[in-house]
């Protein structure tokens, strides 16, 4: 492995230690866990949260009287304020909580889409969207007759911005549904201009935040968002809670997506009202104790700062684009100016599985395959890919260690 000179931007050692998982070895190897796109490793701070709920403190919430379901309630309902601090939502009551970002993005198909878009209509997204920005819109345009339409990148894996304002010119286009950060290509995307242009055209937008969220600060209203989506697990949070964040007016102005408890204001077998939002979009049981998770995970990001892990995450990124790309072999998959954690690559013609596998034999954990982006994919002609994704405990001497084995991999299949 190389010894490598940068400056530390952060207190790595510290940060490490924040994260058990990370000390474990593999196969008699130390970990090297380049897979943070996928799943984030969890800090103590969530894990002692979680548990620490399950210990003394927990019920369900919204419906006892008793003090443990209050303050139950009152953790919950605290993530609801740490989530609006996060992203700037002007109003808590914009944030719903849903299960991941998948779950946040079928519930706007749903309720906004059928609810309130009419047939004839278009969405609008783009060339290298996670198959949950594409899956819901495609079941809308099936049941709703909604027109779907393609928004191209270009070959540095940019959204060609001249082509997609060119998609909402006839002024058809009610919804853009649009990654802010690529799980594949890392890029980021111009969002300020994309919702300025969307706009411009009376269409909403929508960002797919799961990967964004993670590395720069997002500020929803500075974006002139209407909806902006994220997934917790991704943020060092639990798995089994995401974020819904829409404009309090749409919302209010969406049927329901889910029917059940805790999301009526009255029921009688002839009719239901709904609860005011956001508990119109909570049906039954939410995810308290991944709340209460999520919630810690926030602290733990606000506690570091976003500047620090913007700066440490640019740093390794532009790291590892200059160790890969210096391996024989090796061709990366996009070049955006603006870009995140995510590196993407394949290695001459050998199958992207069996390179994740060789590396998993030395220790190193990276993902391969389509990166539920299937039409990326073929767009790029290709079947799969591997790719090495940071996060705020990645250090440089694990790309080191990525690129070296690389190398060794590269021999093997000669
Ligand atoms: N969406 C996650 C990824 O990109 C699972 O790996």
């Amino acid at each position: 492995m190389n010894v490598t000179t940068k400056p530390a931007l952060l207190d790595l050692a510290r940060i490490r230690a924040d994260f058990p998982i990370l000390r474990q070895s593999v196969h008699g190897k130390t970990l090297v866990f380049l897979d943070s796109a996928a799943s984030a490793m969890k800090p103590r701070a969530v894990i002692e949260a979680m548990s620490g709920a399950m210990e003394t403190q927990y019920a369900n919430v919204h419906r006892g009287l008793h003090w443990m379901s209050e303050r139950t309630t009152e953790a919950y309902e605290a993530t609801r304020d740490a989530v609006a601090g996060l992203i700037g939502a002007p109003d808590r009551h914009e944030i719903v909580f849903v299960r991941n970002s998948t779950e946040a993005i079928n519930l706007v198909a749903h309720s906004y889409g059928r609810g309130i878009m009419k047939p004839g209509q278009a969405v609008v997204i783009s060339a290298m969207e996670h198959h949950s920005n594409i899956v819901p819109w495609q079941m809308l345009r099936d049941a709703h007759g909604i027109e779907l339409r393609i928004a191209p990148i270009t070959e540095a894996g940019e959204l060609d911005m001249a082509a997609f304002e060119a998609l909402l010119a006839d002024g058809r286009v009610g919804l853009v549904a649009i990654t802010h950060m690529s799980n594949v290509l890392g890029s980021y995307t111009p969002a300020e201009r994309i919702a300025a242009i969307a706009h411009a055209h009376g269409a909403r937008v929508l960002f797919d935040g799961s990967q964004a969220v993670v590395h720069r600060r997002v500020d929803v209203a500075a974006l002139g968002a209407d909806f902006y989506v994220f997934t917790g697990h991704k943020l060092y949070g639990p798995t089994g809670i995401g974020v819904l964040w829409g404009r309090r007016e749409l919302l209010e102005a969406m049927p329901p997506f889910l029917g059940g408890g805790d999301m009526i204001s009255s029921v009688s077998y002839a009719r239901s009202t709904w609860a005011q939002v956001p508990h119109k979009f909570e049906a039954g049981t939410p995810a308290i104790l991944e709340a209460i998770g999520l919630s810690a995970a926030i602290g733990y990001v606000q506690a570091i700062g976003y500047e620090a892990i913007a700066a440490h995450e640019a740093a390794l990124t532009d790291h590892a684009l200059a160790r890969l790309s210096a391996v024989e072999g090796v061709r990366i998959l996009g070049r955006a100016q603006d870009r995140g954690g995510v590196v993407s690559f394949t290695l001459d013609r050998a199958h992207a599985h069996d390179v994740a596998t060789l590396l998993d034999r030395q220790g190193i954990a990276i993902r391969a395959g389509h990166h539920c982006a299937e039409p990326l994919m073929h767009h790029l002609g290709l079947e799969s890919t591997a790719r090495a994704s940071f996060a705020v405990y990645t250090t440089h001497a694990e790309i080191d260690a990525l690129a070296d084995t690389l190398a060794r991999v590269r021999e093997f299949f000669a």
